[in-house]
């Protein structure tokens, strides 16, 4: 069986991956956001990649929470912004939520025609990483990149998850390549990826607690799965 990584959306093409089981990972903070929300027992998540489609959803189904982040603050008029922090039981235990963000959610949207969609962070890496090597199937991991570009955050994630399944998995170049670059920053990522230009940012305005939060490893036993336009564990 092959492991593949896009590390651009732009790589991604639905036609080739059509038989692959999808890791989609938007590190800072998407996936890790999601991740968090299904841990605090989240009902459902809606993934849309624009503010105008949320409102619409909402019009439809007004019992819906909102969520997403535009520039990394929350949007306007919306329940929740992209913080992990804001994801607690008590707000969103039971309930479904319709999310924007400006790269995670769009990277969502572009992997749903795989034949499963799994959700993956750093938080779920060890459970995602069983349920891969017990299905068995080719996988292609999606990183959400940052507008279009190289992020190095979900890079040394789909590294990690790379080097976790190697010892089952046929490695592409990609993928080799992420493995080569998680194993030589393994020893201090947090310091690797502090220094990432979308870490830089969110430190910038306010959010450095939610990197820390995001790269803590193997801590929460659930994998969210995408399917027919829906999260749910
Ligand atoms: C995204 O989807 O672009 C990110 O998760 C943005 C963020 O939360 O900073």
């Amino acid at each position: 069986m092959r492991l593949d990584i896009c590390f651009v959306p732009g790589d991604f093409q639905a036609q080739a991956y059509q038989a692959y089981t999808a890791v989609v990972l938007d590190i800072l903070r998407a996936t890790s956001s999601i991740t968090t929300a299904f841990a605090n027992d989240c009902h459902a998540l809606v993934p849309v990649t624009s503010v105008t489609e949320a409102w619409e959803y909402k019009q439809q189904q007004p019992q819906v929470l909102l969520a997403g982040e535009r520039q990394g603050q929350c949007i306007t008029g919306f329940d929740l912004g992209n913080s992990p922090f804001e994801y607690t039981r008590p707000k969103v235990a039971g309930q479904t939520i319709v999310m924007t963000t400006t790269n995670g959610t769009k990277a969502l949207t572009a992997a749903a025609s795989c034949r499963n969609v799994y959700i993956g962070s750093f938080l779920n890496a060890a459970y995602l990483c069983q349920q891969l090597a017990d299905e068995q199937e080719d996988i292609v991991i999606v990183c959400a990149g940052t507008e279009g570009r190289f992020s190095l955050e979900d890079a040394l994630c789909a590294g990690l998850i790379a080097d976790r399944l190697s010892r089952f998995y046929a490695l592409s170049d990609t993928a080799l390549a992420a493995q080569a670059m998680y194993r030589g920053a393994q020893h201090d990522l947090n310091a690797c990826i502090g220094a990432s230009s979308h870490a830089r940012y969110l430190e910038s305005i306010g959010f450095a607690a939610d990197i820390e939060y995001c790269l803590r490893h193997d801590c929460l036993a659930i994998v969210p799965y995408f399917a027919q336009g829906i999260i749910r564990v």
